[in-house]
């Protein structure tokens, strides 16, 4: 519907330099530049390397998504970006476009929660997410399970990881195994070959008088790296596909099982999982089993809107402007530890817009 915001999101909290554009709850266009192979030699991202490649990558991305969408850039009704959290010195690459952008084109700026818009992009896929809605956010930075009645305003933690994020466990294994980085996607590979019962790993925090919703990934990981080095120092083949699917099933199998007790405890039916995690395809399997069997409905976005990208800050962003949300001050600055219950960064008592639709450089 044309009544509808259109918004352009800027994402550059780690190593996509991700640019949407949505109306209202419609993905307009999706660009995405990485420097994922910058960073593979060093076995993680480096925050300098993302830094510059995002100042490279910006202002193409921004003509290419606005291309693919169809739309002029005067034609917007906000300018969203991830404010945080994330790395500092990427995140202000984004913030410093994203001001450049609004206030020459005399638009609303609305600074964003990262977590909440890994929430919100499910609207592009499966329309307004339900009220409430429980979500299982597993990314490289972050696990925890959240529940949310509005996402623009309220976002309440259930639980999170006391050690390390899902997709950390990932990299970190990956990494033993010398499959490469980012970890996620290949461990999902081989995988799928190999057999999830074939070393029983632990299944952290699960006992009964452990945390009901807080997750701990950093034992597993331990477990992993010595079964490893002991096949190793024997002289015997690490079975990798066999490895690579016991480890995958100890995680997914945790998150699974601990979201849906979430949803059961909370009487909330709606389950969503989102993240770079979320694209596992294995995750995405047993949750659907297991949700089915509990009598939840589970929405989890296709992977590509799993991973970092724009689209999903520009969902966050039309969602603000929708529910009439205040936009952020021009001295809206980065904040990489951005808490997750705060799902923007509003602006001070003035009337930004007003202020802003006094100095239009384009027009
Ligand atoms: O959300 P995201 O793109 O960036 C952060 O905000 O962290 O998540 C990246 C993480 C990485 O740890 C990556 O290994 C993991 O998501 N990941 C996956 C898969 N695809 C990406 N983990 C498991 N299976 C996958 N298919
Ligand atoms: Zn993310």
């Amino acid at each position: 519907m044309a009544d509808e915001p259109l918004v352009l999101g800027i994402e550059t909290s780690c190593d996509e330099t991700g640019v949407g554009v949505v109306r209202g709850t419609t993905l307009l266009a999706d660009a995405v530049a990485s420097s994922v192979d910058e960073h593979a030699r060093f076995g993680g991202v480096v925050p300098e390397v993302a830094s510059r490649a995002h100042l490279e990558a910006m202002i193409p991305t921004i003509d290419r998504a606005l291309e693919e969408a169809g739309v002029s850039a005067r034609d917007l009704d906000g300018i969203a970006v991830t404010a945080g959290p994330g790395l500092a010195g990427a995140l202000l690459v984004g913030v410093s476009a994203a001001k450049a952008y609004a206030y020459a084109l005399g638009k609303p700026l609305y600074g964003v929660n990262h977590l909440a818009s890994h929430i919100c992009v499910d609207q592009l896929e499966h329309g307004a997410l339900p009220e409430p809605t429980m979500a299982l956010l597993v990314s490289g930075g972050h696990s925890s399970l959240l529940l949310s009645s509005d996402i623009t305003s309220d976002v309440r933690p259930m639980g999170a990881t006391i050690d390390d994020a899902a997709g950390e466990a990932f990299d970190k294994i990956a990494r033993v195994l010398n499959l490469g980085f980012p970890g996620g996607p290949v461990i999902d590979r081989y995988a799928r070959e190999g057999d999830p019962e074939a070393i029983a790993f632990p299944r952290g925090l699960t006992g009964p008088r452990d945390p009901a919703y807080d997750f701990s990934f950093s034992g597993l990981k331990t477990a992993v790296a010595r079964w490893i080095e002991a096949k190793r120092a024997a002289g015997e083949e690490v079975p990798v596909r066999d490895v690579a699917a016991s480890f995958q099933e100890a995680v997914v199998d945790v998150l699974t099982r601990k979201a849906v007790r979430a949803c059961r405890d909370e009487g909330v039916d709606h389950l969503m999982i989102g993240g770079g995690v979320a694209a596992n395809s294995r995750l995405r399997a047993l949750a659907q089993e297991r949700c089915e069997a509990a009598g939840i409905r589970l929405r989890v976005p296709r992977p590509k809107l799993c991973t970092d990208n724009g689209a999903m800050v520009a969902a966050l962003g039309a969602e603000m402007v929708a529910r009439g949300r205040a936009a952020s001050s021009w001295d809206l600055s980065a904040d990489s530890s951005l808490p997750v219950t705060d799902p923007h960064v509003p602006g001070h008592s003035h009337d930004h817009v007003h202020e802003v639709s006094k100095g239009n450089l384009y027009s």
